[in-house]
C-alpha cells in the first residue's frame, strides 16, 4: 500500500515535472558576462533578450513561451566548456547561443555537435568555428573576409603602403585577422614593416611599440579585444607614434574609448553594423532597444538579436521543437532582415554579408564606409 502511495506520489512529481518543462521552450545563452571582455557578454545578452521578450510578448512559438538560460563563462575558454556542457545535460536546452569570441565558441561547441544540439554564434568570426560539425551556424561572416576589408580600405582609401602588425597570439581571432590581413595588404601593393606579438591579459606593449617605431609605420593592425586595444592606442601615443592604429570587431565596446581615451581618436575598425544606418529596419530596432535598456546597441548587441531571431523563426517554420527539426530548419535561412544585414547560410553554416568601417570619434563610432563581399 505504501508503495503504492510513494508511485502515485512519484508519478504526480513525475507529471507536474514534465508538464512545467513542456510548457516552455528552453534555449541556453552562453558568454562573457563578467571578465576583461565582458562587455561582449553583456550586449549581446541584451540583444537576445529582447529578441526573446518581443516573441513571447506576442504569445510564444506554437503557443509555448521561450525560456532564456544564460550562463557566465567569464570569458574563459574552459569555463565555456562547463557551461554549455551544463546547458545541454543539467538545462535540457533545445539550442545554444554563443559564444562571441572564437576561442570560446571553437572550445565549447563540439559539446552541442556531440549531443547533437544547434548552437548558433552571434559574432564568432573566426572561419574554423563552424567546421566543428553541422550543428554549428553563425550570422555573421567570416575573417577572411573581414581580413580583406581593412586591407583594402588600408590600401584604396587611406592610401597607405607601410603597416605593422600587432597580434594577440593566444587568440585565434586575432591570429586569424593578423594573418589575412597582411596577405591581401601584400597583394594590394603593401609592405608589412613588422609582425609583432602581445597576449591578452598583457599591460604593457612599450617594447613592441618601440620595435613598430623604429620602422615608421603609416598604420598598426591590431586585431585584438577593446581592453588591450585601449591600451596600447595610449602607450602609442606616449612613445610618439602619430600613426593611426586599425582594427577589427573585437574593438566594438564603450569600454574602448574610456580605456584609450584620446589615443584611441582617429583610429578605424571594421564592424557588422552601424547605429548611424538610415535603414528604417535598423532605426526601428535602435528605437526599440532604446526604450528597453536607455542606450545605443552596440554591434554585439544587434548580432545577439540577429541569432535570436534566426533560431525563432526557424522554431516557427520548424514541425516540432526537436532540436533536429530545429537544426533542420536553422540550416534553410534565406534571405532574413536581420538588423546586422540579410542572413542567408550557406552551406558551411557562414553568413555573407557586407561590412562597415567606422572611425572612432570619443564615445561613439562614425561611420565611414560599407565594403560588400564580392561576388
Ligand atoms: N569576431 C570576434 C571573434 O570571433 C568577436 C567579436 C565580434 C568581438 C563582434 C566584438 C564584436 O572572436
Amino acid at each position: 500500500m505504501k508503495k503504492q502511495i510513494l508511485a502515485a506520489l512519484l508519478s504526480g512529481l513525475f507529471v507536474v515535472g514534465c508538464t512545467k518543462s513542456g510548457d516552455e521552450i528552453r534555449v541556453g545563452e552562453f558568454g562573457s558576462l563578467t571578465g576583461n571582455e565582458a562587455t561582449f557578454g553583456i550586449s549581446t545578452n541584451k540583444g537576445i533578450r529582447m529578441a526573446i521578450d518581443e516573441v513571447n510578448e506576442k504569445g510564444g512559438i506554437k503557443g509555448k513561451k521561450i525560456k532564456l538560460i544564460t550562463l557566465d563563462d567569464q570569458g574563459k575558454d574552459t569555463e565555456a566548456v562547463q557551461v554549455v556542457t551544463r546547458l545541454i545535460t543539467q538545462e535540457k536546452v533545445v539550442a545554444v547561443l554563443g559564444e562571441v569570441a572564437s576561442s570560446r565558441t571553437k572550445a565549447a561547441a563540439p559539446i552541442a555537435q556531440e549531443y547533437k544540439i544547434p548552437l548558433i554564434t552571434p559574432s564568432s568570426t573566426n572561419p574554423e568555428v563552424t567546421k566543428i560539425g553541422d550543428h554549428v551556424f553563425r550570422v555573421c561572416f567570416i575573417d577572411p573576409f573581414q581580413g580583406y576589408v581593412m586591407a583594402k580600405f588600408a590600401s584604396e582609401n587611406l592610401k597607405l603602403k607601410k603597416v605593422a602588425i600587432l597580434r594577440d597570439v593566444k587568440n585565434d581571432y586575432s591570429v586569424g585577422l593578423a594573418d589575412v590581413f597582411a596577405a591581401d595588404f601584400k597583394k594590394m601593393g603593401g609592405e608589412i614593416t613588422s609582425d609583432i606579438s602581445y597576449q591578452a591579459g598583457d599591460v604593457d606593449f612599450k617594447a613592441q611599440l618601440t620595435q613598430i617605431r623604429s620602422k615608421n609605420p603609416d598604420a598598426i593592425y591590431v586585431p585584438g579585444y577593446y581592453t588591450e586595444v585601449g591600451l596600447i592606442a595610449k602607450q602609442a601615443r606616449d612613445l610618439g607614434i602619430k600613426a593611426p592604429l586599425m582594427g577589427g570587431d573585437g574593438w566594438d565596446s564603450s569600454k574602448l574609448s574610456e580605456i584609450g581615451k584620446d589615443a584611441i581618436n582617429g583610429s578605424y575598425f571594421s564592424n557588422h553594423y552601424t547605429s548611424e544606418s538610415t535603414d528604417p529596419v535598423v532605426q526601428d530596432f535602435i528605437k526599440r532597444f532604446k526604450d528597453k535598456y536607455g542606450e545605443t546597441p552596440d554591434g554585439l548587441a544587434a548580432m545577439g538579436y540577429d541569432a535570436a531571431k534566426v533560431l525563432i523563426t526557424a522554431m516557427e517554420r520548424a514541425p516540432d521543437l526537436n532540436p533536429k527539426s530545429i537544426r533542420d530548419e536553422i540550416a534553410k535561412t534565406k534571405d532574413f532582415v536581420g538588423v546586422t544585414g540579410k542572413i542567408t547560410l550557406n552551406e558551411n553554416r557562414d553568413a555573407v554579408k557586407s561590412a562597415v568601417i567606422v572611425q572612432v570619434q570619443g564615445a561613439t563610432n562614425k561611420y565611414v564606409t560599407t565594403i560588400n563581399p564580392t561576388p
